[in-house]
């Protein structure tokens, strides 16, 4: 990724610091900001590197460890709680093959649970990437996860052409 090119969309100011930092993350292909790119934003905004790692500290979605191309953030808030975040992790473990905070073997897929996403009325939700899914079930779990693999997989075919 060209760390450059993605800054250069905003004015060096730290008013621009989150969206800098969101659209890095989003751009790496491990869903993650690694310390050299955070002295390349800490240089452009004129700022120090652990102001930096100050506002990621405060931003549970910004991550300094490597996760995989597509984050799925189950929601664990009371009414998502309720209508069964445990049933949604669990499905996911039988469809992914892994837990909470650890890569599949593919690089694909990274679950970890959220507060709170707003769409209470579909609980219980989940959200990929920036992406809401709602009103789950088993199947319909399985179902999102076939699509983004057989999407995942196109893009790299064509990538590779
Ligand atoms: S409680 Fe889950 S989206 Fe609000």
């Amino acid at each position: 990724m060209d760390i450059h090119k993605i800054m250069s969309g905003y004015t060096p100011g730290m008013e621009n610091i989150l969206n800098i930092l969101h659209d890095l993350q989003d751009a790496h292909p491990m869903n993650y900001l690694p310390e050299h790119t955070l002295r390349e934003v800490a240089r452009y905004l004129n700022t120090t590197l652990s102001s930096v790692y100050g506002v990621i500290g405060y931003y549970t979605m910004l991550s300094t460890k490597p996760r995989a191309r597509h984050i799925i953030r189950v929601c664990q808030s009371p009414v998502c709680h309720l209508m069964g975040t445990n049933t949604v992790v669990e499905a996911l473990r039988k469809h992914l093959g892994v837990g909470l905070n650890e890569p599949t073997p593919d690089g694909l897929f990274w679950v970890e649970l959220s507060e709170c996403t707003g769409t209470c009325e579909v609980a219980p939700a989940i959200m990929i990437d920036r992406e809401i899914y709602g009103d789950l079930s088993e199947n319909a779990i399985g179902n999102i996860i076939s699509m983004i693999r057989e999407k995942s997989g196109k893009v790299k075919k064509e990538a590779g052409h």
